[in-house]
């Protein structure tokens, strides 16, 4: 029985923990939170902080695990990197894990190796002279965290005068207190998640995204068929490719934001290492592909062949539960709410819990997930569910 680490042991690192022992493999699994989840469900774990590369590894080497993984948070990318390399396990380079925790790194490279048309960047610090950056910056532009995640710490800056604001408020949002300013792109924005296997890369899906009216520039679902002409989705998937290969990233899961322009324009705008959030893993991709995506990702960690065989597949549309904030006073019966909508319910509302509104992706309580034969219904079904919580669980 070959033994596999997942770093991280949240709600959606849960989803990862069971397929893998659903599987037949001894899980194993580190969280700093003592009431995560998956420690449910692990065989084994301990409570490490994932960011803590030398405890995870001692944690990894005293129970001679055959495989790690991290899923669905960038905290985890170069801690699953560190300890494959100590350990010589499957795994992405240290030096690659290192260059996608940076945004602007990141960007650098794909402009060099001409992967998309953005052309601006600039990276900024608080010794940055914000003031000479803002008289040469062609507006408008997007300033984010340089090592953000879920849409935290990111504005659209249109004059010079509010550049410096932007830039300290990216800079709060980024632990290496580091932010991005860069041409800001007017499109619909998309998703692509991928595998990478010894070396070559399989792009296994293109999602449409759909997203918060601004100032906020958080995910609300995704879809699957993206909604795309094919050959701009054939285009999107030679831009990824290309993407990943000039950021040398030789092993596992790459999750990928890009907005796409009426023009057919292609932008990529972030890329994580590691399985995407938002039931990507355990919903979109297997549902809307027929490809056993978790399984594939585990098989891959652990050194076994990978199945991307696939199965039947759907039209998918996700919504997250995301609401304009108050105290839950009625959770419905869920099981009821999925018989009455046909839609599948994930989310850790509880009764008297207070709900912010929704402007970052932490705001989300859960999400809700339709199939159908047709895109439209699929979203049909999603949005008639998330009109029902709305209007239901903040009732007095
Ligand atoms: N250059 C840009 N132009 C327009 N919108 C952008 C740009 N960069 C980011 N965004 C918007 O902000 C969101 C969050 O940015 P992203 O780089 O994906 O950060 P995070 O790591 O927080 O997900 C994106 O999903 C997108 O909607
Ligand atoms: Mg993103």
């Amino acid at each position: 029985m070959k033994r596999v680490l997942i770093i991280g042991a949240g709600f959606l690192q849960d989803f990862v923990i069971c397929k893998a022992k659903e599987m037949g493999y001894e899980t194993h699994a580190v969280d700093a939170d003592p009431n995560a989840i998956g420690f449910k469900h692990a065989d084994h774990y301990a409570v490490v902080n994932i960011v803590d590369e030398k405890a995870c590894l001692e944690y990894a080497k005293a129970n001679n695990i055959d495989g790690v993984l991290t899923a669905a948070t960038d905290y985890g990318v170069l801690t699953a990197a560190y300890i494959a390399k100590e350990m010589g396990l499957p795994g992405l380079k240290y030096e690659v894990a290192q260059l996608i925790k940076n945004k602007y790194e990141v960007r650098k490279c794909l402009y060099e190796n001409h992967v998309d048309d953005t052309e601006q960047a600039y990276e900024v610090h608080e010794d940055t002279n914000i003031e000479e950056l803002a008289r040469k910056i062609v507006y408008p532009v997007m300033v984010k965290p340089c090592d953000g995640s879920g849409s935290r710490g990111a504005s659209r800056v249109d004059r010079a005068e509010d550049l410096k604001e932007a830039c300290e408020y990216a800079i709060a949002g980024s632990i290496t207190n580091r932010a991005e300013i860069e041409t800001f792109i007017t499109g619909r924005e998309y998703g692509a998640e991928s595998l990478v296997i010894n070396g070559e890369v399989h792009v296994l899906g293109v999602m449409q995204k759909w997203m918060t009216k601004p100032p906020y520039y958080a995910e609300l679902g995704h879809s699957i068929p993206s909604d795309l002409k094919t050959e701009v989705e054939e285009k999107v998937k030679k831009c990824v490719t290309n993407a990943i290969k000039a950021l040398g990233v030789n092993f596992g899961s790459v999750n990928m934001d890009m907005l796409i322009t009426e023009d057919g324009k292609v932008y990529i705008i972030d890329i994580g290492a590691r399985m995407g959030g938002n039931m990507i893993g355990p919903c979109i991709i297997p549902y809307g592909t027929g490809v056993d995506y978790m399984a594939a990702m585990i098989q891959n960690a652990v050194g076994d062949s990978v199945d991307l065989n696939k199965e039947d597949k759907c039209a998918v549309a996700t919504r997250l539960l995301a609401f304009d904030g108050g105290i839950v006073k009625i959770l419905p019966n869920m099981e009821e709410v999925e018989k009455q909508f046909d839609v599948e319910i994930y989310h850790h509302l509880e009764e008297g819990m207070k709900v912010n509104e929704y402007h970052t992706n932490l705001d989300g309580c859960g999400y809700i997930v339709a199939k159908a034969e047709t895109l439209k219904e699929a979203v049909y079904k999603a949005e008639a569910a998330l009109d029902y919580f709305k209007r239901v669980i903040f009732e007095e």
